[in-house]
């Protein structure tokens, strides 16, 4: 990602009520290799969660939906894909993935490493963000398209809605759609899966400070002047994590020509992390064009987290 993007939604985002970035700049390098450590803190379920359905569920899926091809958006490294990756080639059949991402190098290294272990997969990677969707992999009909993990809690309703008829807007009647979302429960568990007791959630937080200095020209920016907090809003059911000024801030964009102030005790949003209700969530997906009540939705044991197969009507 580029300067010019930063740069945009520094311009878009830091001198708006309240001031905010968008999450998609945490995850340079060292920022993708600590969500990857958050997803094995004991606090931070929703990964493990997802995979227990996953594990269970992935040959159903593959035999409701009849797919051939899979796409995923939001791919990354594909680990949690895997399971679906195994039921998709059951039997040495022939088929295709197409994982889409942000990240050019992440997919590539993903597509060889995938090519290795699934020699019967035709791995065809392609560079995209959540605003355009190239043509999808497979054929019309008989398409699966996956968006896990959760991420679909960092839009804002708005956001949400323009998602999912984009998402309608890339399928055809028949194929299928597969989103993973976290579910509303203890608010209690849900702080402390966005702010653990090792403070990993709080160098990932805090990491975005770095990112900025690196990719944009800034004095007077300083990851001391920070700190990370999480709480649950439980109105607008989210949980919004901030980096709260420790002291006065003043730093001075100069790519841009602007001066940055936030005062001690004021903050920044860097994330927010929307829980569902299951219903709602199904009211909402219908209103796209995304049927599921012919089609399925399952939780892990617990009933922390989602999936839900829905079919384009
Ligand atoms: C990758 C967006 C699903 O919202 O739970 C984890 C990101 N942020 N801990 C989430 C995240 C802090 C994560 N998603």
């Amino acid at each position: 990602m580029s300067r010019e993007q930063l740069e945009a939604d520094l311009r878009a985002g830091l001198w708006s009520p309240p001031p905010s970035l968008p999450p998609r700049w945490f995850y340079d390098e060292r920022g993708s290799r600590l969500f990857d450590e958050i997803t094995g803190l004991p606090e931070y379920y929703p990964t493990r969660a997802e995979h227990e359905i996953l594990a269970r569920r992935s040959a159903e899926i593959i035999e409701i939906t009849g797919a051939r091809a899979v796409d995923e958006l939001g791919a990354g490294s594909s680990t949690k894909t895997r399971v679906l990756l195994d039921a998709l080639t059951t039997g040495d059949r022939q088929a295709v993935y197409a994982p889409l991402d942000i990240s050019g190098e992440v997919l590539l290294e993903t597509a060889d490493r995938l090519r290795a272990e699934y020699p019967t997969l035709t791995v065809a990677p392609a560079v995209a963000d959540f605003h355009h969707l190239p043509s999808l992999a497979g054929e019309p009909g008989r398409r699966l398209l996956l968006f896990l993990g959760g991420t679909i809690g960092n839009f804002t309703g708005p956001e949400r809605s323009d998602f999912l008829a984009m998402v309608r807007g890339a399928l055809v009647p028949g194929d299928h759609f597969l989103l993973g979302a976290d579910l509303v429960k203890d608010p209690a568990r849900l702080v402390a899966a966005y702010d653990d007791a090792a403070g990993v959630t709080a160098q990932f937080n805090l990491n975005l400070i770095d990112v900025i200095n690196r990719e944009a020209p800034v004095t007077g920016l300083h990851r001391e002047d920070f700190e990370h907090v999480a709480l649950w809003d439980e109105d607008a059911l989210h949980i919004e994590m901030r980096l709260q000024a420790v002291r006065d801030v003043e730093a001075d964009f100069t790519g841009i020509g602007r001066r940055w102030r936030l005062a001690k005790g004021e903050h920044l949003r860097t994330e927010i992390s929307r829980k569902f209700h299951l219903d709602a969530l199904h009211a909402e997906l219908a209103d796209h064009g995304l049927a599921t009540a012919t089609v399925a939705g399952w939780t892990d044991e617990a009933g922390d987290f989602s999936l839900t197969l829905a079919r384009a009507t």
